[in-house]
């Protein structure tokens, strides 16, 4: 029996409890709180370098040190790409005597500053830091880690020694490890990866060779119902709270790398500045399109504070080099519309110039990081093309117009999908070059050529000219709870011949849950929003049993909203109730509405509020097929 069995079984206990609470409790109870992650520093999404997609575990402190000095000169660094993060290969061993971690000096030679079994961060860091960046680290939150779940033979740099000496994952070390990484050797930010708690299974060959203890899986990236979501949730919150507890000043990010899995989509954004919804990017275009989708979806999960996390750039490799700058540029693009961390993977000590000039694009650097914070919500999808709008902290709109496929397109984009009023110009900047297109009213024809991106900043009269619509808002939008009690995997995410699968086994099946959670301007289930009848451009679909928060953070005077069951739902037999809370006091509810009935308007006072709720409230035990619901035109108004 592997030693995760008693650890697991302690945190069911816990978990058996804190269900027996909830049940009591209610978790569709206004908070008046905003609970999704405040803390850390990431107001806008992590930028900087990361060691792994340029070297793999063939890392080495010089290597690093000359990336660190190329972001630097090449004035990437004063453009905002400011962490310097290790990945996987940089550990030697952990100290038998008291489990204290020691770098591998061999290829950090800083490190070595008293003896085999005393190293220290240290200066390296204190290098890093004098060059005005911050650094980061990387560890597992099982016992082991990736590079030992699925390196090979070759792989350099994997830990050495006796099995326990081996085990340098987080696991049973939380405390320890945090205090050393973040306090001793002042590290800035972590990525904790998950392989330890996925690929150690007391059947797996790792263990069965003898140099791996067992450790029983809590995730199965195949099967969510063989994921214990609870164990792995709790797993990571206690890093979070090992970090808010060594860094009192705040300084630190915690990137959550769980792939998707476990279903992260509900619950890492209250727990982590940054998750993955997806496994690793690879320098292939279909590959950069799956990491793309799994996160596209997601809008309303990102928020300043907590980012969807689609993978690094892998700009410089394969179908993203110096000789495939379209899809270079794409690649590039649809990560700022996506405010996603922009992480470059490349060895930069070789970069062709064309390379940093996307890399160095301020303009798209600017939507990435845009003070909103409001992830790019999709106005046109189809496999083909896609519209993703972006509205910016000024109130213009970031868009770009992205061709997926092979062929090139003529694409019509319409002042509709920026949310602009049809009748007054609209004026188009392109932010690969600059230059300004002539005006247009209504809409406006473009050509892209295959696996062209363009991205333009748009300025127009915006349809709602009194305040802003909830799907124009969504970093200020957090699905507390969606209301999906039955996780299940999103099939809209593009499915491709995996590397480490090949065309062997019987394909990618459909992955990554968070099929059903809460969508701006579409249905969960990605249909357009409609209640008896009425279409919604705008608006947020959901699932009955939920409770949106809203920051309105006292800036409106007035919520309103068209409300009912929606067109599309499974459950056409349930009652749902639309209550609006101001602060946690209720401020409006409809009367019980069910499918096939017509929209109810909602309209509230929300003048003076901080956080409005949403609570979409059907019969209790329902969703299990689940009930959709639409908050149609939902918006706060100035007026
Ligand atoms: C996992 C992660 C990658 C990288 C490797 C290192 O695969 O998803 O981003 O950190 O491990 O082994």
């Amino acid at each position: 029996m592997g030693f995760g069995k008693g650890l697991a079984t302690g945190l069911a206990i816990v978990w058996l409890f804190a269900g027996v609470a909830n049940a009591a409790s209610d978790r569709l109870a206004p908070t008046g709180h905003w609970t999704a992650v405040a803390t850390g520093q990431a107001s806008t999404p992590p930028m900087g370098w990361n060691s792994w997609n340029a070297f793999h575990t063939d890392v080495t402190e010089q290597k690093v040190l000359d990336s660190a000095k190329a972001i630097v000169d090449s004035g990437l660094a004063a453009k905002g790409y400011r962490y310097i993060n290790l990945d996987d290969g940089w550990w030697l061993k952990r100290r038998a005597s008291d489990g204290r971690m020691i770098v591998r000096t061999a290829i950090f030679p800083s490190a070595a500053v008293g003896g085999a079994e005393e190293t220290s961060f240290r200066p390296f860091t204190d290098r890093i830091h004098a060059m005005g960046l911050k650094a980061g680290i990387y560890s597992d939150i099982g016992a082991n880690n990736c590079s030992q779940a699925f390196g090979g033979p070759d792989t350099p740099n994997l830990p050495e020694g006796m099995v326990a000496e081996r085990e340098v994952g987080l696991y049973g070390h939380i405390d320890q490890d945090i205090k050393l990484y973040f306090g001793d050797w002042a590290f800035d930010y972590i990525k904790v990866d998950a392989c330890g708690i996925r690929a150690f299974g007391s059947d797996s060959a790792k263990v069965k060779s003898g140099l791996y203890r067992a450790l029983d899986p809590l995730i199965d990236t195949k099967e969510i119902r063989r994921t214990d979501i609870p164990a792995v949730r709790a797993l990571y919150q206690q890093v979070a709270d090992a970090l808010h507890h060594t860094n009192p000043d705040n300084d630190y990010i915690f990137s959550i790398c769980a792939w998707g899995s476990a279903d992260v989509r509900a619950w890492a954004k209250d727990v982590g500045n940054v998750s993955r919804t997806s496994d690793d990017i690879t320098p292939s275009w279909t590959r950069m399109l799956a990491n793309f989708d799994s996160a596209v979806g997601r809008s309303l999960y990102a928020h300043p504070g907590s980012w969807n996390d689609p993978d690094m750039l892998f700009i410089g490799h394969g179908d993203f080099d110096e000789h495939h700058l379209t899809e270079a540029r794409s690649h590039f693009a649809l990560w700022s519309m996506l405010s996603a961390p922009l992480l470059i993977g490349y060895d930069l000590r070789q970069a062709p110039q064309p390379l940093m000039d996307i890399l160095g694009n301020s303009d798209i650097i600017a939507v990435d990081q845009d003070a909103a914070g409001n992830q790019a919500v999709l106005a046109y999808d189809t496999d083909d093309i896609q519209i993703l709008v972006k509205t910016l902290a000024n109130g213009h709109k970031a868009v770009a117009i992205f061709n997926r496929g092979l062929a090139p397109a003529e694409v019509t984009l319409t002042a509709h999908h920026l949310k602009f009023d049809g009748n007054a110009p609209v004026a188009l900047r392109d932010l690969w070059d600059g230059h300004s297109l002539p005006a247009f009213s209504g809409e406006t024809r473009m050509h892209l050529e295959p696996r062209q991106t363009l991205i333009f900043d748009a300025a127009g009269t915006r349809s709602l000219s009194d305040g802003l619509y909830l799907s124009e808002m969504t970093g200020r939008v957090n699905p507390a709870v969606d209301g999906v009690v039955t996780p299940q995997p999103d099939p809209t995410i593009h499915r491709m011949i995996t590397p480490w699968g090949g065309t062997t086994d019987t394909g990618e099946p459909p992955a990554y849950t968070g099929w059903g959670g809460a969508q701006a301007d579409a249905t969960p289930y990605r249909q357009m929003l409609r209640i008896n009848g009425t279409a919604y451009e705008t608006g947020l679909g959901v699932l009955s049993n939920s409770r949106l928060e809203v920051k309105a953070d006292g800036q409106f005077r007035r919520f309103v909203a068209e409300v009912g069951v929606d067109d599309s739902t499974f459950d056409a037999d349930d009652d749902v109730t639309f209550s609006v809370y101001g602060d946690g006091k209720l401020l409006t509810t409809s009367k019980a509405m069910r499918f096939g009935q017509p929209a109810q308007a909602l309209t509230a006072d929300v003048t003076g509020v901080r956080i409005v709720e949403l609570v979409a409230r059907g019969k209790a035990g329902k969703n299990k097929t689940p009930t959709v619901v639409t908050w149609g035109n939902a918006a706060l108004l100035n007026k």
